[in-house]
Protein backbone atom coordinates (compact mmCIF):
# COMPACT_ATOMS: atom_id res chain seq x y z
CA UNK A 1 0.00 0.00 0.00
CA UNK A 2 1.49 3.60 -1.06
CA UNK A 3 2.53 6.08 1.43
CA UNK A 4 0.84 9.34 0.42
CA UNK A 5 3.03 12.15 1.45
CA UNK A 6 1.80 16.07 1.34
CA UNK A 7 4.05 18.69 1.14
CA UNK A 8 2.52 21.86 2.26
CA UNK A 9 3.43 25.21 4.25
CA UNK A 10 1.44 28.58 4.78
CA UNK A 11 3.10 30.27 2.17
CA UNK A 12 4.73 29.98 -2.02
CA UNK A 13 8.33 30.07 -2.95
CA UNK A 14 9.67 28.22 0.11
CA UNK A 15 10.55 25.11 -2.95
CA UNK A 16 7.18 23.02 -1.89
CA UNK A 17 6.75 22.23 -5.44
CA UNK A 18 10.42 21.69 -6.24
CA UNK A 19 10.74 18.99 -3.26
CA UNK A 20 7.52 17.50 -5.10
CA UNK A 21 9.39 17.00 -8.05
CA UNK A 22 12.49 16.33 -6.73
CA UNK A 23 12.07 14.18 -3.90
CA UNK A 24 9.59 12.23 -6.60
CA UNK A 25 12.36 11.80 -8.88
CA UNK A 26 15.06 10.63 -6.48
CA UNK A 27 12.83 8.23 -4.51
CA UNK A 28 12.39 6.80 -8.63
CA UNK A 29 16.01 6.50 -8.51
CA UNK A 30 15.80 4.02 -5.55
CA UNK A 31 13.64 1.92 -7.70
CA UNK A 32 10.14 3.20 -5.66
CA UNK A 33 7.51 3.23 -7.55
CA UNK A 34 5.83 7.02 -7.53
CA UNK A 35 3.17 8.94 -8.02
CA UNK A 36 3.16 13.16 -8.32
CA UNK A 37 -0.38 14.78 -7.90
CA UNK A 38 -0.98 18.53 -8.34
CA UNK A 39 -3.65 20.23 -6.56
CA UNK A 40 -2.30 23.89 -7.16
CA UNK A 41 -4.14 25.19 -9.65
CA UNK A 42 -0.77 26.76 -11.04
CA UNK A 43 0.00 23.58 -12.76
CA UNK A 44 3.92 23.77 -11.58
CA UNK A 45 4.37 19.83 -11.87
CA UNK A 46 3.19 19.40 -15.56
CA UNK A 47 5.08 22.72 -15.95
CA UNK A 48 8.55 21.42 -14.66
CA UNK A 49 8.11 18.23 -17.15
CA UNK A 50 7.31 20.78 -20.07
CA UNK A 51 3.75 19.81 -20.21
CA UNK A 52 2.10 22.89 -19.77
CA UNK A 53 -1.73 23.34 -19.03
CA UNK A 54 -2.74 23.21 -23.06
CA UNK A 55 -0.96 19.69 -23.37
CA UNK A 56 -2.39 18.35 -20.57
CA UNK A 57 -5.90 17.03 -21.85
CA UNK A 58 -7.50 15.21 -18.82
CA UNK A 59 -5.89 16.53 -15.49
CA UNK A 60 -6.79 16.74 -11.59
CA UNK A 61 -9.60 20.06 -12.56
CA UNK A 62 -11.30 16.88 -14.18
CA UNK A 63 -10.90 14.96 -11.49
CA UNK A 64 -11.91 17.19 -8.36
CA UNK A 65 -14.63 18.97 -10.72
CA UNK A 66 -16.08 16.44 -13.21
CA UNK A 67 -15.78 13.05 -10.74
CA UNK A 68 -13.26 11.60 -13.49
CA UNK A 69 -11.54 8.74 -11.65
CA UNK A 70 -7.78 9.64 -11.14
CA UNK A 71 -6.41 7.24 -13.26
CA UNK A 72 -7.40 8.44 -16.22
CA UNK A 73 -5.16 11.78 -15.18
CA UNK A 74 -2.22 9.67 -14.91
CA UNK A 75 0.63 10.27 -17.51
CA UNK A 76 4.46 9.09 -17.71
CA UNK A 77 6.95 11.22 -16.35
CA UNK A 78 9.20 10.07 -18.87
CA UNK A 79 11.74 9.18 -16.37
CA UNK A 80 11.35 5.21 -15.13
CA UNK A 81 8.83 4.81 -12.20
CA UNK A 82 7.82 8.46 -11.53
CA UNK A 83 4.07 8.97 -13.17
CA UNK A 84 2.33 12.30 -12.90
CA UNK A 85 -1.01 13.42 -12.16
CA UNK A 86 -0.93 16.99 -13.51
CA UNK A 87 -3.58 19.86 -12.91
CA UNK A 88 -4.77 21.27 -15.88
CA UNK A 89 -6.46 24.79 -15.07
CA UNK A 90 -6.12 26.96 -18.07
CA UNK A 91 -8.03 30.10 -16.99
CA UNK A 92 -9.19 32.20 -14.51
CA UNK A 93 -12.91 30.59 -14.83
CA UNK A 94 -11.59 27.60 -13.97
CA UNK A 95 -9.78 28.28 -11.30
CA UNK A 96 -12.91 30.09 -9.68
CA UNK A 97 -14.94 26.88 -10.40
CA UNK A 98 -12.41 24.54 -8.60
CA UNK A 99 -12.47 26.97 -5.87
CA UNK A 100 -16.35 27.68 -5.74
CA UNK A 101 -17.30 24.33 -5.91
CA UNK A 102 -18.37 22.91 -2.60
CA UNK A 103 -15.55 19.79 -2.84
CA UNK A 104 -15.87 17.74 0.19
CA UNK A 105 -13.20 17.23 2.34
CA UNK A 106 -12.34 13.47 1.54
CA UNK A 107 -12.69 14.01 -1.94
CA UNK A 108 -9.13 13.39 -3.03
CA UNK A 109 -9.04 10.78 -0.41
CA UNK A 110 -11.60 8.46 -2.36
CA UNK A 111 -9.65 8.89 -5.57
CA UNK A 112 -7.04 7.62 -4.23
CA UNK A 113 -8.36 4.61 -2.86
CA UNK A 114 -7.61 2.55 -5.97
CA UNK A 115 -4.65 4.37 -7.23
CA UNK A 116 -2.41 3.54 -3.51
CA UNK A 117 -1.80 0.29 -4.03
CA UNK A 118 -0.16 0.86 -7.52
CA UNK A 119 2.82 2.65 -5.99
CA UNK A 120 5.37 2.96 -3.16
CA UNK A 121 5.03 6.51 -2.84
CA UNK A 122 1.93 9.28 -3.53
CA UNK A 123 3.48 12.78 -3.42
CA UNK A 124 0.91 15.77 -3.17
CA UNK A 125 2.07 19.54 -4.30
CA UNK A 126 -0.35 22.08 -2.81
CA UNK A 127 -0.83 25.91 -3.44
CA UNK A 128 0.27 28.44 -1.13
CA UNK A 129 -2.61 28.46 1.13
CA UNK A 130 -4.84 26.69 3.81
CA UNK A 131 -7.67 26.42 1.18
CA UNK A 132 -10.08 23.44 0.29
CA UNK A 133 -7.36 21.92 -2.24
CA UNK A 134 -4.36 21.53 0.60
CA UNK A 135 -7.25 20.61 2.78
CA UNK A 136 -8.09 18.24 0.56
CA UNK A 137 -4.40 16.89 0.64
CA UNK A 138 -4.17 16.85 4.03
CA UNK A 139 -7.22 14.50 4.45
CA UNK A 140 -5.92 11.96 1.93
CA UNK A 141 -2.48 12.09 3.42
CA UNK A 142 -0.66 9.74 6.01
CA UNK A 143 2.68 12.23 6.62
CA UNK A 144 3.05 15.95 5.58
CA UNK A 145 6.43 17.21 4.98
CA UNK A 146 6.82 20.97 5.45
CA UNK A 147 9.61 22.99 4.01
CA UNK A 148 11.18 25.83 5.97
CA UNK A 149 12.96 28.53 4.81
CA UNK A 150 16.10 29.86 7.39
CA UNK A 151 14.55 33.33 7.63
CA UNK A 152 13.00 34.76 10.35
CA UNK A 153 9.44 34.58 9.23
CA UNK A 154 9.85 30.60 9.69
CA UNK A 155 10.39 30.82 12.96
CA UNK A 156 7.22 33.06 13.62
CA UNK A 157 4.73 31.04 11.46
CA UNK A 158 6.10 27.25 12.15
CA UNK A 159 4.77 27.02 15.29
CA UNK A 160 1.13 28.11 13.95
CA UNK A 161 1.18 26.00 11.14
CA UNK A 162 2.20 22.88 13.58
CA UNK A 163 -0.58 23.82 15.66
CA UNK A 164 -3.42 24.34 12.73
CA UNK A 165 -2.20 20.89 11.30
CA UNK A 166 -2.82 19.13 14.91
CA UNK A 167 -6.31 20.98 14.55
CA UNK A 168 -6.99 19.81 10.58
CA UNK A 169 -5.64 16.07 12.07
CA UNK A 170 -8.13 16.17 15.65
CA UNK A 171 -10.78 16.87 13.03
CA UNK A 172 -10.52 15.05 10.04
CA UNK A 173 -7.77 12.85 9.73
CA UNK A 174 -6.32 11.34 12.87
CA UNK A 175 -3.63 8.93 11.22
CA UNK A 176 -1.51 12.52 9.93
CA UNK A 177 1.94 11.97 10.99
CA UNK A 178 4.74 15.06 10.34
CA UNK A 179 6.96 13.28 8.21
CA UNK A 180 9.87 15.82 9.09
CA UNK A 181 10.27 19.76 8.55
CA UNK A 182 12.66 20.42 5.44
CA UNK A 183 15.24 23.25 5.30
CA UNK A 184 15.20 24.62 1.81
CA UNK A 185 17.57 27.06 0.03
CA UNK A 186 19.81 27.05 3.14
CA UNK A 187 23.04 29.35 2.22
CA UNK A 188 25.46 28.12 5.18
CA UNK A 189 27.83 31.35 4.17
CA UNK A 190 25.05 33.37 5.44
CA UNK A 191 25.41 33.98 9.37
CA UNK A 192 21.88 34.70 10.18
CA UNK A 193 20.78 31.23 7.99
CA UNK A 194 22.69 29.10 10.18
CA UNK A 195 21.60 30.54 13.93
CA UNK A 196 17.78 30.16 12.38
CA UNK A 197 19.23 26.51 11.43
CA UNK A 198 20.56 25.81 14.81
CA UNK A 199 17.45 27.35 16.44
CA UNK A 200 15.02 25.33 14.19
CA UNK A 201 16.99 22.31 15.04
CA UNK A 202 16.77 22.99 18.76
CA UNK A 203 13.21 23.88 18.92
CA UNK A 204 11.62 21.10 16.94
CA UNK A 205 14.54 18.27 17.37
CA UNK A 206 14.26 15.23 15.91
CA UNK A 207 11.41 16.18 13.23
CA UNK A 208 13.93 18.52 11.32
CA UNK A 209 15.10 16.23 8.79
CA UNK A 210 19.18 15.68 8.91
CA UNK A 211 19.15 16.77 5.44
CA UNK A 212 19.19 19.59 4.30
CA UNK A 213 18.45 21.58 0.65
CA UNK A 214 21.32 24.16 -0.78
CA UNK A 215 20.48 26.94 -2.48
CA UNK A 216 21.68 25.84 -5.95
CA UNK A 217 21.18 27.54 -9.44
CA UNK A 218 21.16 23.62 -11.01
CA UNK A 219 17.83 23.40 -8.52
CA UNK A 220 16.53 26.43 -9.77
CA UNK A 221 17.81 25.88 -13.62
CA UNK A 222 16.27 22.35 -14.12
CA UNK A 223 12.33 23.11 -14.72
CA UNK A 224 12.98 25.23 -17.56
CA UNK A 225 14.70 21.92 -19.25
CA UNK A 226 11.46 20.14 -18.61
CA UNK A 227 13.81 17.76 -16.15
CA UNK A 228 14.22 17.22 -12.51
CA UNK A 229 17.90 18.53 -11.10
CA UNK A 230 18.77 14.53 -10.74
CA UNK A 231 18.97 14.62 -14.73
CA UNK A 232 20.01 18.01 -15.31
CA UNK A 233 22.89 18.21 -13.31
CA UNK A 234 23.38 14.86 -11.01
CA UNK A 235 26.55 15.89 -9.67
CA UNK A 236 25.20 19.09 -8.34
CA UNK A 237 24.70 19.90 -4.80
CA UNK A 238 21.05 20.43 -5.20
CA UNK A 239 20.77 16.76 -6.71
CA UNK A 240 22.72 14.99 -4.01
CA UNK A 241 21.13 16.94 -0.96
CA UNK A 242 17.60 15.42 -2.83
CA UNK A 243 18.92 12.29 -3.35
CA UNK A 244 20.11 12.14 0.22
CA UNK A 245 16.60 12.90 1.68
CA UNK A 246 15.10 10.72 -0.55
CA UNK A 247 17.65 8.26 1.11
CA UNK A 248 16.61 8.88 4.63
CA UNK A 249 12.66 9.01 4.10
CA UNK A 250 13.44 5.41 3.05
CA UNK A 251 15.61 4.10 5.66
CA UNK A 252 12.94 6.25 8.04
CA UNK A 253 10.02 4.06 6.30
CA UNK A 254 12.10 0.71 6.60
CA UNK A 255 12.56 1.12 10.51
CA UNK A 256 8.49 2.28 10.88
CA UNK A 257 8.04 -1.72 8.99
N1 LIG B 1 17.27 24.57 -3.54
C1 LIG B 1 16.99 25.58 -4.37
N2 LIG B 1 17.97 26.32 -4.91
C2 LIG B 1 17.70 27.36 -5.74
N3 LIG B 1 16.45 27.72 -6.09
C3 LIG B 1 15.42 27.01 -5.62
C4 LIG B 1 15.63 25.91 -4.73
N4 LIG B 1 14.40 25.42 -4.38
C5 LIG B 1 13.50 26.17 -5.04
N5 LIG B 1 14.08 27.13 -5.78
C6 LIG B 1 13.41 28.15 -6.61
O1 LIG B 1 12.62 28.97 -5.74
C7 LIG B 1 11.38 29.29 -6.36
C8 LIG B 1 10.23 28.80 -5.48
O2 LIG B 1 10.27 27.39 -5.37
P1 LIG B 1 8.95 26.51 -5.50
O3 LIG B 1 9.36 25.10 -5.36
O4 LIG B 1 8.19 26.88 -6.72
O5 LIG B 1 8.16 26.98 -4.21
P2 LIG B 1 6.62 26.81 -3.83
O6 LIG B 1 6.09 25.62 -4.57
O7 LIG B 1 6.64 26.62 -2.35
O8 LIG B 1 5.94 28.08 -4.22
C9 LIG B 1 11.40 28.64 -7.73
O9 LIG B 1 11.81 29.58 -8.66
C10 LIG B 1 12.44 27.54 -7.59
O10 LIG B 1 13.08 27.22 -8.82
MG1 LIG C 1 4.42 25.48 -5.86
Amino acid sequence: MGKVLVVAGQKGGIGKTTTVVNLGASLAIFNKSVLLVDLDPQGSIGISFKLDEYHVKLGLYDVLVNNMALTNAIIDSGLDNLDIAPMNVRNEEMEVELYSKALKIDLLDTVLKPVRKLYDYIIIDCPPNLGSMTLNGLVAADEVLIPVLSEYYALKSLGKFLNTLKNISRKYNRKLRISGILITMFDGRVKKQQEINDYLRKTFKHIVFKTVIPRNSKVAEAPSEGKPVILHDIRSKGALSYLKLAEEIIEKDNKKQ
